[in-house]
């Protein structure tokens, strides 16, 4: 299982650098740093080698795809981050062909995860906390995800996100989740036992 962190951190992501397989980011994450979006995204690529994700914040697919075209350009490892919408997948569709990847955000069903998939998402992401709030199953969500995207070949991979407490990342762990997306304070507490 892959570890990524949900932050966009410095100190955050230095500190745990060691352990980590990627980042995710928001704009939610990134406007808390107070520094233009490109320079966070680019400094975090310099300290993990693995996949980052940044997003998009236009609401139609030629928009998306024409602010995704240079935050790839910043890295290799820059994966940019879609919402998931009919215009999100058109844009998926066009950022695939042209071999840039994808994460799909904000996946609250399988239905939304299979379309994801199909339009050649390299990742989609279910916010587990979030259908946790509502009183759905985020879990049940993941569970049945992996369960649908297992019956073909599409090559997406499953980040479980929207990750509250340890017990969200060692279920994903035991339905065997390929990346659970952590905040850092959570990886911290995966570390300590009472005991
Ligand atoms: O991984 C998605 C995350 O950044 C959103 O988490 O806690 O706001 O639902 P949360």
């Amino acid at each position: 299982m892959r570890l990524f962190l949900d932050t966009a951190n410095i100190d955050e992501i230095r500190d745990l650098a060691w352990l980590i397989d990627g980042v995710t980011t928001n704009p939610t994450l990134v406007a808390k740093e107070k520094r233009p979006f490109e320079k966070v995204i680019e400094e975090i690529c310099e300290l993990v080698d693995g996949p980052v994700s940044a997003e998009v914040t236009a609401l139609d697919a030629d928009g998306m795809v024409a602010q995704a075209r240079p935050l790839a350009a910043l890295h290799k490892n820059v994966v940019i981050k879609v919402p998931m919408t009919e215009d999100g997948m058109k844009a998926v569709q066009v950022l695939t062909a042209a071999g840039i990847r994808t994460n799909v955000t904000l996946v609250f069903s399988a239905n939304q995860a299979l379309l994801a998939a199909k339009c050649g998402a390299s990742f989609v992401s279910p916010f587990v906390g979030r259908v946790d709030d509502v009183g759905g199953g985020g879990m049940d969500l993941v569970a049945e995800i992996l369960e649908t995207l297992q019956n073909y070949a599409f090559g997406t991979e499953v980040i479980v996100a929207s990750v509250r407490h340890p017990r969200h990342v060692l279920e994903a762990a035991l339905l065997g989740a390929e990346i659970a997306t952590v905040p850092y304070t959570v990886v911290k507490q995966m570390f300590r036992h009472p005991l």
